[in-house]
């Protein structure tokens, strides 16, 4: 089956006073109607500018400079940028952290949602009959009442129904969510991955699913993306992941999961070192000085992502020689 999204080769650099600073720096990622990727990575690591950077998003300052971003096939890295905006915002959902600050306070739920019909070109009479259908689909109950409910009416956890409803309502094919329960207690969270699990397979969506939750990984996706230092560093079933890691990094953070934390939420886990910064890269592998497999080519060449074990990673050392 051919991926509904596929990113490659994606470089995103910002503005910095110092010039342009690369930040994603070469991201390849794939995701299959139906399926979710889980792309996990300590604070820094690039996850939220790869994200927006596929959902054309980026803020001011920054710009992908080279990759291609397809879906269904189609580029929209090179169109022209309404037309980019066009395809990516019709087939793009995206879904953020803090459902307070995503949410215009002083609108009506109802509203919100027609607007993210009618930018895209939808009538209003569809707008207004796609805005209760999608309200129903995320499970908010009492639809029409709801759509006339401000958000500081409606909880934690419905608030961000209504942006996951936000980002379906026009039904795109590509669902991104940018670690959309952090701020949720545990029952709610688990609700909420219910919820997209439910409508991913309902619908075919492509959903890429940003976490630095390990234990959020196990429970939604079957595929994972380990990203370090703006690069993917380990792609992986997440059976592989677990069971058997292919870079180093990936192995100290599966390493670091308490056994058997049930429905506990935590965060990625600490490991040895600090992450390096962006502006200040060593040469060769960006983990090597945290890496208890490092060897000497490691300090001399960054490593490509290559084929390992049935995963893929970016390191120079086979795990079969890993000390
Ligand atoms: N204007 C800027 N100037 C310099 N560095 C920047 C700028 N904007 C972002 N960065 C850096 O880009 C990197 C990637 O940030 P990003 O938000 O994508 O990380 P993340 O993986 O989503 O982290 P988190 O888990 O904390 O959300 C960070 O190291 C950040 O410091
Ligand atoms: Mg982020």
């Amino acid at each position: 089956m051919s991926a509904v999204l596929q990113v490659s080769g994606l470089r995103t650099a910002v503005a910095t006073a110092d010039g342009p600073l690369e930040i994603v720096r070469g991201v390849d990622l794939a995701v299959e109607a139906g399926e979710t990727l889980a792309v996990v990575g300590e604070s820094g690591s690039g996850k939220s500018f790869t994200a927006l950077s596929i959902a054309g998003l980026l803020p001011a300052g920054a710009t992908v400079t080279a990759g291609s971003i397809r879906i269904d096939g189609q580029e929209t890295a090179d169109l022209p940028e309404p037309a980019r905006r066009r395809i990516r915002g019709a087939q793009i959902g995206m879904v953020y952290q803090d459902p307070m600050t995503s949410l215009n306070p002083m609108m009506r739920i109802g509203p919100q949602v027609r607007e993210a019909l009618t930018v895209h070109g939808w009538t209003a009479a569809e707008a207004t009959r796609r805005t209760m259908e999608v309200l129903d689909e995320v499970g908010l109950p009492t639809p029409g009442a709801m759509a006339r409910l401000y958000p500081h009416q409606l909880s934690g956890g419905m608030r961000q129904r209504v942006l996951i409803a936000i980002a379906l309502a026009p039904r795109p094919k590509v669902l991104i969510a940018d670690e959309p329960t952090t701020a949720l207690d545990v029952t709610i969270q688990q609700q909420i991955l219910q919820l997209v699990g439910g409508l991913r397979d309902e619908y075919g969506l492509a959903v890429v699913w940003i976490t630095h939750d390990l234990g959020v990984v196990a429970r939604i996706a079957r595929q994972v993306s380990v990203m370090y230092a703006g690069r993917i560093v380990e792609q992986a079933s997440v059976l592989d992941l677990f069971g058997a890691p292919t870079h180093p990094y990936s192995a100290a953070l599966v390493a670091s999961v308490p056994p058997m934390r049930g429905t506990d939420r935590g965060d990625l886990p600490q490991i040895g070192g600090s992450a390096v910064p962006l502006a200040d890269l060593p040469i060769g592998c960006p983990f090597r000085e945290r890496c208890p497999q490092s060897i000497e080519i490691c300090a001399e060449r960054e490593p490509d992502l290559l084929p390992r074990n049935g995963s893929h990673a970016a390191c120079w050392v086979e795990p079969g020689d890993w000390t």
